[in-house]
């Protein structure tokens, strides 16, 4: 596999780099992408929508997007959302009170998941096991605190492709992004991290591999907008 991992010590700088940019995460997260993130993050509420789920937990939740939206379409769902980057949650919370959205924000590591085993019908997480020191917990950990029959549905961007799209695109993401990023938050060695850790994920059959080995029954992705992004399914059984 091409993936190396961070190390738990390298995990207490992502924290601390995403809760340096929280301020800026939004407004870079829409600029790089042209708006598009929006649209990744309503395929996977869209797919959650099935199911009409009742207890969620959006993992890695960061300024509340995806549980936002989860909200704003099922709003007698119970949701709640972790993350271990403070900052990041305090942007969230900031959000769902001037949309007064109840939404139960708390600090929480997606690899040691403090709710009990099945206590939830859909688990998210959007762009955040990438960050996973050891991914194949994480994923065991969502498996547990699902209920069974409950569904697991996860955003990433996959490593860029060869092909002439894929060489544009690590263009723009690898080389002008984090300038773009820098300029703005500060923090131009933090868009690079992301870059990096882009570079180095599972392609979308491994990673869908380790998701089955993780229990998960009918694992299953979908590329969005030509590969930049994938979503990826499981079942609890
Ligand atoms: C790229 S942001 C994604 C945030 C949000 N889900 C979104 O779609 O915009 C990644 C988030 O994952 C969080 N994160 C990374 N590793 C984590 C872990 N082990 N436990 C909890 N949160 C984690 C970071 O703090 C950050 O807020």
């Amino acid at each position: 596999m091409s993936d190396s991992l961070p190390s738990r010590s390298q995990e207490k700088s992502i924290e601390n780099m995403f809760g340096d940019i929280a301020h800026r995460y939004d407004f870079l997260n829409h600029l790089l992408s042209f708006g598009v993130d929006i649209h990744w993050r309503n395929q996977a509420v869209n797919l959650a929508l099935k199911d009409a789920p009742k207890d969620i937990l959006d993992v890695a939740t960061g300024t509340g997007d995806l549980a936002i939206s989860l909200k704003k379409v099922i709003p007698n769902a119970n949701i709640s959302a972790i993350d271990f980057a403070e900052n990041m949650l305090n942007i969230a919370k900031q959000k769902t009170s001037k949309k007064s959205l109840k939404i139960d924000f708390k600090v929480g590591d997606g690899q040691n998941i403090d709710f009990a085993d099945n206590s939830f019908d859909l688990l998210t997480i959007a762009y955040g096991i990438r960050n996973f020191s050891d991914r194949d917990l994480g994923l065991r950990e969502f498996y547990r605190v699902l209920k069974p029959n409950g569904k697991l549905i996860i955003l990433e961007f996959p490593p860029p492709t060869k092909d002439l799209f894929g060489r544009l695109f690590s263009f723009y993401f690898f080389k002008i992004s984090p300038y773009i990023a820098g300029f703005f938050s500060g923090r131009r060695d933090a868009y690079e991290y992301l870059g990096k850790s882009v570079r180095e994920f599972p392609s979308p059959e491994e990673f869908t591999a380790m998701i089955a080995k993780a229990g998960f029954a009918k694992p299953s992705y979908k590329r969005q907008l030509f590969g930049i992004s994938v979503l990826y399914y499981g079942e609890k059984q």
